[in-house]
């Protein structure tokens, strides 16, 4: 039976909920019925137990030694996806403040998080590259960052179009603000750059149900006691995350996810180069045939997470989908909204994975041509 479930498993480029490591499953399996010292499953115990609380102070230990988070920041477990951070951001960072919240559009999800702030109070625009189709992203040079606003907004990978900030951002001392829900963790990072980092887990950090946020100290003042509570910061962080019930599942299994991070692969620097040899291999082929494949981002503003391109001959679109499920790899459909191919290249998905990919672009390429 196992085994007939493990031939199953095809490589799965979905964009999210996306890949999980084999061995975390593997340890979600084995601890299902009981998790060690619980004598129950982990989604069957009090929240307030033990060994839940133990859960979750390791897993939010794991992921400030991954991030480098030191005592300037609080690592907050928060439910509602990262949709909900779209509003929770500015309704605890702008309200009250002096200065407009300034956004930077370079995909959808960042375009969808300004539609939220607006509800709020006053937003601007500083960058938008919807005319060219979200295929760039601008040099913080090219920003106009106001020195009173609330918090500048950036969206660190955007998952549909494929376009990705390299580096963490500089831009003195306004808050940065950064959704990084489709790259969170593929790289280490300079924390202490963030006002806020957020992500939902389950793109490149385990299942649906929970998003972490990272944010700075000092910013949790600026949360007012008239906020819903859900949605106030500074609750969640009084609290440990605990002000209700978690979602502790999800948070347990992100907790292996770090722990596979940390031990198995060997931290952030180790992911990293794992990403950027995983990504050539894909982009090496888009770029060996650019008539026939047309890579979407901007050659300098690549993702390592998702690899979006069309074909030269849009036709060949559905043959190319069906033909890699037919041999094994799921999940390559464009967004909805955009059509074409993305290919999500998320830490878990090994390169086995990858080269399976690239030899069968290759070899349809080839083909097709
Ligand atoms: C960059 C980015 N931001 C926000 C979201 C929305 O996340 P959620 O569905 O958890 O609200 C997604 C994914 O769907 C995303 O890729």
């Amino acid at each position: 039976m196992a085994s007939q479930v493990a031939q199953e498993r095809v490589f799965n480029f979905s964009a999210g909920p996306a890949v999980l490591p084999v061995p975390v499953l593997e340890r979600i399996r084995d601890e299902m019925l009981c998790l060690p010292g619980a004598g129950a499953s982990v989604m069957e115990i009090s929240h307030r137990s033990k060994p839940f609380i133990a859960v979750q102070e390791q897993a939010k230990a794991r992921l400030m030694r991954l991030l480098g988070v030191g005592d300037d920041h609080d690592v907050l477990f928060i439910q509602g996806g990262s949709r909900l951070q779209f509003s929770m951001i500015p309704m605890n960072l702008l309200r009250g403040q002096p200065g407009p919240a300034q956004y930077v559009l370079t995909g959808t999800w960042g375009a969808s998080a300004l539609e939220e702030a607006v509800k709020e109070g006053p937003t601007e625009v500083i960058y938008d590259a919807k005319d060219t189709n979200y295929d760039r992203l601008p040099k913080v040079s090219e920003l106009k960052i106001n020195p009173q606003a609330a918090y500048v907004h950036v969206t660190s990978n955007e998952t549909i179009q494929g376009v990705q900030f390299p580096a963490d951002l500089n831009i003195g001392n306004v808050p940065l603000v950064c959704d990084s829900s489709s790259d969170f963790m593929y790289r280490p990072y300079d924390i202490s750059r963030y006002g806020l980092m957020y992500a939902c887990a389950q793109k490149n950090a385990g299942p649906a149900g929970v998003t972490v946020v990272v944010i700075k100290k000092e910013l949790l003042e600026r949360s007012q006691a008239n906020l819903p509570g859900y949605l106030n910061y500074q609750l969640h962080s009084k609290a440990d995350s605990m002000w209700n019930t978690p979602p502790t599942f999800a948070v347990y299994v992100l907790g292996l996810v770090a722990e596979w991070l940390e031990e198995t692969i060997g931290g952030l620097d180790k992911m990293y180069a794992i990403n950027q040899s995983k990504a050539a291999v894909l982009y090496e082929v888009l770029d060996q045939y650019p008539q026939f494949y047309l890579g979407h981002a901007r050659r300098e503003d690549r993702s390592l997470m998702n690899v979006t391109f069309r074909f030269g001959k849009a036709e060949l679109e559905k043959a190319f989908l069906k033909q890699a499920t037919e041999q094994g790899m799921d999940g390559l459909a464009g967004h909805r909204s955009v059509g074409g191919i993305r290919a999500s290249i998320y830490n878990a998905m090994p390169m086995e994975g990858v080269r399976a990919l690239a030899d069968f672009m290759t070899d349809f390429a080839q083909r097709n041509a």
